[in-house]
């Protein structure tokens, strides 16, 4: 299935973003992506081979189906007959000049992209993670620190969604920021996060999620729950 909105995140975050385009793409099964995939560019197909993984080729092509449907939407006139390619670090990149500000993640099950209709941002990050109670207690032994825990006791008590959704914070930044981090991100310290009206409209929870790196400004991701999974977007 295929779904897409378009959402204002609002605030500070959501004058650098702008109407953004959220496509998300489940169980996109080997069978329909194959049939689907033919409608990519050739180059893009040609990527996908590059990887040895049937499991990553897929994720890839839905990726990427995803982020066409989303341009699309965005009113891309060039989109659907160019390749949206990638730079030697793998941040995908349209190949053709003055496209909007783009990202992508997937998870197994799921590929979301995101498109930004303002003009303005120079930049987009977005992440999914599927919600799975061994996956937030290893991020909570291995990546999140004893402040950061504190944190997120207080808005989630269970310490389930919250962890995942911090950890997909973590990672838009990485990708909207361009950021060279260590090993598991710890070097990505969450300052704050506050629990917002939900902007997304199937969204169960919603958290505004402030993130330090070095001696940057702080940066903000807008984060949520819904449908088994926690998402994360920010941009610049
Ligand atoms: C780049 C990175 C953020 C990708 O995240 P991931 O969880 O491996 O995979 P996701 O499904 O979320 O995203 C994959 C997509 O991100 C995009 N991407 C990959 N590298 C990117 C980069 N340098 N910048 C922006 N986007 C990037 C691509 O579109 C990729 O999909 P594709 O190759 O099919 O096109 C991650 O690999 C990374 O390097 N993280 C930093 C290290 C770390 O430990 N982070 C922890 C939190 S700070």
């Amino acid at each position: 299935m295929i779904r897409v909105d378009r959402v204002s995140i609002g605030g500070v975050l959501g004058d650098a973003l702008g109407e953004v385009v959220f496509v998300e793409l489940t169980t996109p099964e080997s069978a329909l992506l194959a049939r689907d995939s033919a409608r990519l560019h050739e180059a893009e197909r040609e990527l996908a081979k590059s990887f040895p993984a049937a499991a990553r080729r897929d994720a890839f092509l839905a990726g990427r189906l995803a982020v066409h449907a989303a341009l699309a939407d965005a009113g891309d006139s060039r989109a659907h007959r160019m390749p949206v390619l990638r730079d030697a670090r793998g941040k995908p990149q349209a190949s053709w000049g003055d496209a909007p500000a783009l990202s992508i993640a997937h998870t197994r099950i799921r590929a979301v992209a995101a498109v930004s209709r303002n003009r303005a941002c120079r930049a987009l990050g977005v992440d999914v993670e599927e919600i799975a109670a061994n996956r937030a207690e290893a991020l909570l032994r291995m990546a999140i620190s004893a402040d950061e825990r504190r944190l997120l006791a207080e808005v989630d008590p269970a310490l389930l969604a919250g962890p995942i959704a911090l950890w997909c914070a973590r990672e838009a930044c990485v990708k909207a920021h361009a950021l060279d981090v260590g090993w598991f991100g710890s070097a990505l310290r969450v300052a704050s996060i506050e629990p917002v009206a939900a902007r997304m409209p199937d969204a169960e929870a919603s958290w505004d999620i402030a993130v330090r790196f070095e001696s940057r400004p702080e940066m903000l991701a807008h984060a949520w729950q819904a449908n088994g999974a926690a998402f994360a977007v920010t941009g610049r």
